[in-house]
């Protein structure tokens, strides 16, 4: 079996990842393994920008603002302002980096405008391809100090008297390898795949969520599951994202009969925030009507939107007729395994951070290019904490799971079967009735779900392994919390409840299932 060992490995290879591996690398050594190409992610994709004020007329209270509203003020307030604080100082230290954020003649940046924001602050890098600027650029600097190991998929984490210290993986031959850090950070993205229509990247199938609950660590905030409402249709299917910086530039959300979707919805109309936009829309797409996005306000859109552009063409549709179809897709998880503001987990050794995490700068709701700033601003904040960290000796020990590999008997769900079951029962709108029916679904594969024994499964197993227990948990999160806020929506607890605000839905695998916690009773025992 081959072994590795190193002070940092990370996991997963988006924009937080990357992050941290280049600020790490100059201090410890890193190594990145990541289950498909380093390429692969959903940064890569991220067409929105990144929000930050820079602007003489923006103030960090009012982007703050903003924040906590779009997330209904569930959101943490300290995380939430360390977030947006950091915002000009993450913009020069990516410049630094050889990133060139989009500027006008006069060499001012172009600051776009997205839902909720009250003010333009998006920068953007390549129009609507910051994602790929930023990654791509990251990537080739991270590519000469950090040995990247592709293809390898994480399977567990390896746990030793209560401390991670390690990972178990498996190779694209299907061999075991084990690595061992003093450090281990998990920085794997969210879990977009669980349903059928999504924008996010194929890989992203809630890997690192469902391996940091095996291991003990407590995840939060499961419920709260963001629907892009701009996905480009095509077929009833999924076909890539229209960032909402086309809205911002003037595109209209209309209905088949030509209608303002959006009239007298919500003050904030068409730029209202993402839960209140896809729930309009997705009440139109389940009663078969079409919605589209009326782009023909907009000049020089091909310009403006190269990927929306492209996207468009490849899916056959003609944006000359100034029409996109869309439809609401699974966008953003807003929980996560629960970090502190320097990313470490519950458990010893463990730490998380980009999406996979859930520090509570999102709330019930995310903001607008408020991902790709967290990716960078909880990397950096993470990278500290291991450079000045005090280091444990590492004693790489063989997996104990390792010596008792199972086979698991029991036929297994496609992915297509998980995703008909989040989509059709714990989506956009959610009832208790749903709710229930999925959560008997997931009663079948409980044994799989809620075992921390090392199973003998293929690559493509291990996957449906870890949507199986994150669906489980989005689902038993979402059938704890009887209110409305932000993204969870339920029929029978339509409004939202002041009693809920202070409670957080908990799931730790040594619980056996959700417990709610107020806020103000839990505490935190995040320990190096
Ligand atoms: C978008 O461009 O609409 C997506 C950006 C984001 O989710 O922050």
């Amino acid at each position: 079996m081959n072994v590795y060992t190193s002070d940092v490995i990370i996991v997963g290879s988006g924009l937080a990842g990357l992050m941290a591996a280049e600020l790490l690398s100059f201090h410890k050594n890193v190594i990145i393994v990541t289950k498909s190409e380093i390429e692969h992610s959903n940064s890569m994709l991220a067409q929105g920008g990144i929000a930050a004020v820079i602007d003489n007329e923006d103030d960090w209270r009012d982007h703050f603002l903003d924040t906590i509203r779009a997330g209904c003020y569930y959101n943490s307030e300290d995380a939430t302002e360390l977030l947006v604080k950091q915002g000009a100082y993450m913009i020069e230290k990516l410049e630094a980096l050889g990133i060139q954020f989009d500027k006008n003649k006069d060499g001012k940046y172009v600051l776009g405008q997205e839902g909720a924001h009250m003010k333009r602050r998006i920068l953007h890098a390549g129009g609507d391809a910051t994602g790929k600027e930023l990654t791509s650029k990251l990537i080739s600097r991270v590519k000469q100090h950090v040995p990247i190991h592709a293809h390898v998929d994480a399977i567990d984490l390896i746990v030793d008297n209560n401390r991670c210290i390690g990972v178990m993986c498996i190779d694209e031959n299907q061999q075991v390898v084990q690595y061992f850090a003093k450090h281990i950070v998990l920085a794997t993205g969210g879990a977009g795949q669980l349903y059928s229509v999504t924008s996010n990247d194929s890989s992203i199938t809630g890997d690192g969520m469902a391996l940091a609950y095996r291991a003990g660590a407590r995840l939060a905030d499961m419920e709260f599951v963001q629907f892009h409402p701009t996905m480009l249709v095509k077929d009833e299917k999924g076909a890539g994202l229209v960032s909402e910086a086309v809205r911002g530039e003037g595109a209209r959300l209309v209905t088949e009969d030509g209608k303002l979707l959006m009239e007298d919805k919500h003050e904030l109309g068409d730029l209202a925030p993402r839960d209140v936009v896809a729930r309009e829309i997705y009440q139109k797409v389940s009663q078969k009507q079409k919605v589209f996005l009326d782009i023909r306000s907009i000049k020089h859109f091909e310009k403006k939107f190269p990927s929306v552009t492209n996207l468009c063409r490849k899916a056959g549709i003609h944006i000359e007729k100034g029409l996109i179809p869309i439809a609401p897709g699974a966008h953003f998880v807003m929980g996560g395994v629960e970090t502190n503001a320097q990313g470490r987990t519950s458990l010893n050794g463990l730490y998380a951070i980009g999406e996979v995490a859930n520090t509570g700068v999102h709330g019930a709701n995310r903001l607008a290019s408020n991902s790709l700033l967290e990716g960078i601003v909880f990397a950096n904040e993470l990278a500290q904490t291991i450079v000045h960290a005090k280091e444990n000796v590492l004693k790489p020990r063989m997996s104990p799971n390792v010596s008792s590999i199972k086979n698991y008997s029991h036929p297994l769900p496609t992915k297509n079967e998980i995703q008909a079951i989040m989509s059709n029962y714990v989506g956009i709108v959610r009832t208790k009735e749903n709710l229930l029916q999925a959560m008997r679904w997931y009663e079948l594969y409980k044994p799989l779900i809620q075992s921390k024994q090392y199973y003998e499964l293929t690559s493509e197993e291990h996957t449906i392994r870890n949507m199986l227990t994150v669906g489980y948990l989005i689902t038993a999160s979402a059938l704890c919390r009887k209110e409305s806020r932000g993204s969870h929506f339920r029929t029978d607890f339509p409004l939202s409840n002041e009693c809920w605000l202070n409670q957080t839905v908990y799931c730790s695998i040594n619980k056996n299932g959700p417990f709610t916690l107020s806020k103000k009773d839990f505490v935190s025992n995040f320990v190096i």
